[in-house]
């Protein structure tokens, strides 16, 4: 019976069980009913008495042998299956959602590194302005339309606090609190009382850009202009002045770039002109300078003023302003950078 027992307890030391089945098989085998122990602990009964105390103790090393096995298989195959809860452990993770930055994001980030390249640093300003920082120091004059209701949204009529209605508000800071040489942009958000369509909104993104310095020239203006619409739309990109008009310089023009999607052959993006407006330029008027302090006499300066909705649907050929502001996930996960 000792030999018996020994090779029971061999088989189990060498027992492995690579599944739940095998393993519930093996303790059916030793410990059901009609089990192994079982028919040991009947077989003791007639063992002799002399023999009782060896053979005993080797069905208890046996049992306790085979409940260790069976505890250390179970346990293992719960925690790699299912744990108590019920939750499969072994199910792969699922992959972590990772967000994409929003168009108008990569976009500001694209344009404020392109001039970070040729020197220009970045300033910031309170979105809710006073008419002075907005109007009245970049030469509005006093019944300009764009003081008007339609456009400005007033928080206080009396005392003229308004939401900024371009960021140019930011520039006449940097003016007041600076000496030139000053080269700085301003990216930031706009507010302008439009009715919303595809092609306007009543918030949207600018930057803005300012040079002062001695002797700046309309060909430096230029020259930075065509450096960044081919450093933004290609090396193979064309722009275009036109004169325009803004209260805040003199002369100014207008900037477009042949358009990217016909190539300027004519589309009905570019309205079968080939050719797309994409922002506001001009030498600073010396009444701004002299408002903000500086020396007219000594110092010129180009500025200009674009708006981040209308590059990033040129670059991504976006049709609707709306798709902007809706986040709708399967519009923003069409967009991917590193900036
Ligand atoms: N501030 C103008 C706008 O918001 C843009 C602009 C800036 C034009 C600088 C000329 C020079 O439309």
């Amino acid at each position: 019976m000792i030999d018996k027992l020994q090779n029971y307890i061999k088989e189990t030391e060498a027992f492995i069980a690579s599944t739940a089945e095998e393993l519930e098989n093996f303790r059916i085998k030793y410990l059901g009913k009609k089990g192994i122990l079982n028919d040991l602990f009947e077989d003791f009964k007639n063992v002799p008495r002399e023999n009782k105390k060896d053979v005993g103790q080797k069905i208890n090393e046996l049992k306790n042998l085979v409940q260790e096995k069976i505890n250390s298989f179970k346990s293992s195959f719960e925690e790699s299956t299912t744990s108590k809860s019920g939750i499969d452990l072994t199910a792969p993770a699922d992959p972590n959602k990772m967000g994409t930055r929003h168009p108008i994001s990569l976009v500001r980030n694209e344009i404020i590194d392109i001039f970070n390249r040729i020197g220009f640093t970045i300033s910031e300003g309170p979105e809710i302005e006073d008419d002075w920082h907005v109007f009245s120091a970049l030469n509005f004059p006093e019944e300009h339309p764009a003081r008007d209701m339609q456009d400005t949204f007033f928080i206080d009529d009396a005392s003229k606090i308004l939401l900024r209605t371009h960021t140019s508000s930011v520039q006449v800071r940097v003016m007041e609190n600076s000496k030139p040489p000053i080269r700085t942009i301003s990216p930031g958000r706009v507010f302008r009382n439009e009715a919303i369509s595809a092609r306007a909104h009543c918030i949207f993104h600018q930057v803005e850009g300012l040079y002062i310095d001695e002797n700046v020239s309309f060909a430096d203006l230029k020259q930075t202009l065509m450096f960044f619409a081919k450093e933004m739309f290609g090396e193979k990109t064309q722009i275009r002045l036109r004169p325009s008009y803004f209260p805040f310089t003199e002369p100014s023009a207008e900037m477009d770039v042949a358009c990217n999607i016909c190539g300027g052959k004519g589309c009905n993006v570019c309205k079968y002109t080939g050719w797309l407006e994409i922002l506001g330029c001009g030498m600073v008027d010396p009444n701004v300078l002299k408002n903000c302090k500086i020396d007219s006499e000594k110092y010129t300066g180009f500025a200009f003023g674009m708006g981040i909705e209308r590059i990033a649907m040129l670059k991504y050929g976006i049709n609707d302003l709306r798709l902007y502001f809706e986040n709708d996930v399967r519009f923003l996960n069409q967009f991917k950078s590193s900036l």
